[in-house]
């Protein structure tokens, strides 16, 4: 049996189970099964070594242990070694390597909607764990990048590590700026919630976009489950376009089943019903 698992603290709302299990079914892999598992930070080396042995074929990692994961690994590959965030684990060549798919996951869901993400100004709001992800996203093709964070001092250290990358790929370090929390950049045309606010219906980033009334800009949260925020009923009632997170979501997943087995699993109708929120 080949044994995949997700693992986070909390787990339980994890979808990914359903995801990668309906994949197994759909393309006829037998003998594998996908887990979820709620651990702890002492947990993971243990984990890492189950890879390395072979006695579990493949990982996602979630909230909080994206970083965490980091010191007991070989190495890190593409994405993972620009966002300093790994959500999935592979064995190759005897080593444990942790990957990135959140950010071409993020990428694939605005092309597949045929949002043109290059060349725009950016509003990333929050410097949490999955921030750096999407910073790494826009940070090849952007005008510009606006990051905003409740907590000043983890936007700063956001914005070093998309300079950092800016350095290797040639490109001037200007176009990331800091702002205040609670003021306002230039106009965006894509603003994307990162921070957790709107998990619990109801909450509020107490943000303000009056600007952005009728401007066709696209506000992306990543949050899916409620599957609709405030963040993004505010910004239909003002006329500006919406997405959530279940895209991002399935395609992190598509992206990862296909680096375990190979397979370029499709996201279909039926699939996207069964992780509807
Ligand atoms: P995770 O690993 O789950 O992403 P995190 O790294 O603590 O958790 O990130 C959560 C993000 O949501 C952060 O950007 C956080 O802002 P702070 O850095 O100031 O904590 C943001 N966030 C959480 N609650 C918030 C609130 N009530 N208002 C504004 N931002 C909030």
């Amino acid at each position: 049996m080949k044994k995949y698992l997700v693992i986070g603290n909390p787990i339980e709302h994890s979808l990914s189970p359903l995801v990668h299990n309906f994949w197994f079914k759909k393309y006829r892999i037998s003998e594998s099964v996908y887990e979820k598992k709620k651990i702890e930070s002492s947990d993971l080396k243990n984990i890492v070594d189950q890879v390395r042995n072979e006695k579990i074929k493949g990982v996602n990692i979630t909230v909080p242990f994206k970083k965490e994961i980091i010191p007991f690994l070989d190495a890190l590959k593409g994405d993972a070694q620009l966002t300093l965030s790994v959500n999935t684990l592979c064995k190759n060549n005897n080593e444990v390597i942790g990957f990135n798919t959140d950010t071409e996951g993020f990428k694939n869901s605005l092309l597949n909607e045929k949002i043109d993400y290059k060349n725009k100004k950016i509003l990333i709001i929050g410097a949490g764990g999955v921030s750096s992800s999407i910073l790494a996203a826009f940070i090849k093709t952007s005008k510009k990048i606006y990051i905003t964070n409740r907590t000043r001092t983890k936007a700063d250290e956001l914005k070093k590590l998309g300079e950092a990358s800016l350095t290797l790929l040639g490109r001037e370090k200007e176009i990331i700026e800091v702002v205040d929390w609670g003021k306002t950049s230039e106009i965006c045309d894509i603003i994307v919630n990162t921070t957790s606010v709107g998990l619990i219906k109801g909450e509020n980033l107490n943000l303000d976009f009056k600007e952005y009334n009728n401007t066709s800009s696209l506000f992306y949260d990543l949050i899916y489950n409620p599957k609709d925020t405030n963040f993004l009923k505010e910004a239909k009632l003002r006329g500006n376009k919406i997405m959530n997170g279940k895209m991002m979501f399935l395609w992190q997943a598509q992206i990862a089943f296909h680096m375990w087995t190979g397979i370029e699993a499709s996201i279909d109708k039926e699939l996207i019903k069964l992780v509807e929120v």
